[in-house]
């Protein structure tokens, strides 16, 4: 049997994805995205496109809201994903930061982060451990407060805190939905320069963001969502530099107000 390349064992390729909610609100229609071993993805979109719904997707989590996947598929390396099973995703190396950043509010940071493998079974104290020390490097003011309740942390200390739990899995692909939501620019700046950092590590990226800016800085490539459909792909400099990415999602005037190069025109 021929062996696959390299690349292709760690990569997420999400395929003609259709998810609906309860028996009717098709919130995905035929979404397609990879995801590279190694690279940093942006899915870009307004409120409602369909961002985390995707995340959920990938990460198990869907059935939890009542989400169906109810065609296409979605394969990470040689597991299939069926939206289902949380579980089966963290064992296949995928980790998702869920939006809100939710840490255990009455768990001490130390206990939050513990709790961050606990999908994967048994798990060596010398794994624990190493997994401590990596998010304590990327996060030294949690080192300073590993007894504290979370729940007492301020917002971009929470946020790495969601970040620091899911790296306890040691994730090779991580799932970061908007994790620069409600901090401060300096916090904000922060959170980039850690998730270059995870990514320099070696794990592979798909950040959901409103942050157009900040996402698209970090990312190869980038998805625009838009009501469930994907609207705009191509390499992250490239869509930063189109009308439509630069009006919609970065705020700035561009002179040409058609709206059919909003890629909306169907909205
Ligand atoms: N548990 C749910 N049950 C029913 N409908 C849902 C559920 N979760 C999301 N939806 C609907 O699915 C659509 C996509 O929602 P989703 O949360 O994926 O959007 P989003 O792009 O992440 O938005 P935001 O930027 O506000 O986080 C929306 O119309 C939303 O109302
Ligand atoms: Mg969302």
């Amino acid at each position: 049997m021929p062996a696959r390349p390299p690349d292709e064992e760690a990569a997420l390729h999400v395929e003609n994805l259709d998810v609906t909610y309860g028996r009717a609100l098709s919130a995905l229609r035929s979404v397609s995205l990879t995801v590279p071993h190694g690279g940093v993805v942006t899915l870009l979109g307004a409120n409602g496109a369909g961002k985390t719904t995707l995340l959920r997707a990938v990460s198990g989590t869907l059935r939890l809201h009542r989400g169906t996947i109810t065609g296409g598929r979605i394969r990470y390396g040689d597991t299939e994903l069926d939206g289902r099973d949380p579980v089966a995703a963290v064992r296949a190396g995928v980790v998702q930061v869920p939006e809100g950043r939710r840490v255990f509010a009455g768990l001490t940071v130390d206990e939050n982060l513990r709790s961050g493998g606990l999908g994967l079974g048994r798990r060596s104290p010398a794994l624990v451990r190493d997994g401590r020390d990596r998010v304590f490097t990327l996060f030294p003011r949690l080192a300073e407060r590993t007894q504290q309740a979370a729940g007492l942390l301020s917002g971009g200390e929470q946020q790495m805190l969601a970040i620091g739990r899911a790296l306890m899995a040691a994730p090779r692909l991580l799932l970061l939905d908007e994790p620069s939501l409600g901090l401060a620019p300096q916090m904000v700046h922060r959170i980039a320069e850690v998730v270059r950092e995870i990514n320099a590590q070696g794990t592979a990226v798909l950040l959901v963001e409103q942050n157009a800016g900040m996402a698209l800085s970090l990312a190869d490539h980038a998805r625009v969502l838009e009501v469930g459909e994907v609207r705009l792909s191509g390499p992250a400099d490239e869509l930063a530099r189109t009308d439509a990415v630069r009006r919609l999602y970065l705020g700035e005037q561009t002179g040409t107000d058609h709206p059919s190069d909003t890629g909306q025109g169907a909205a």
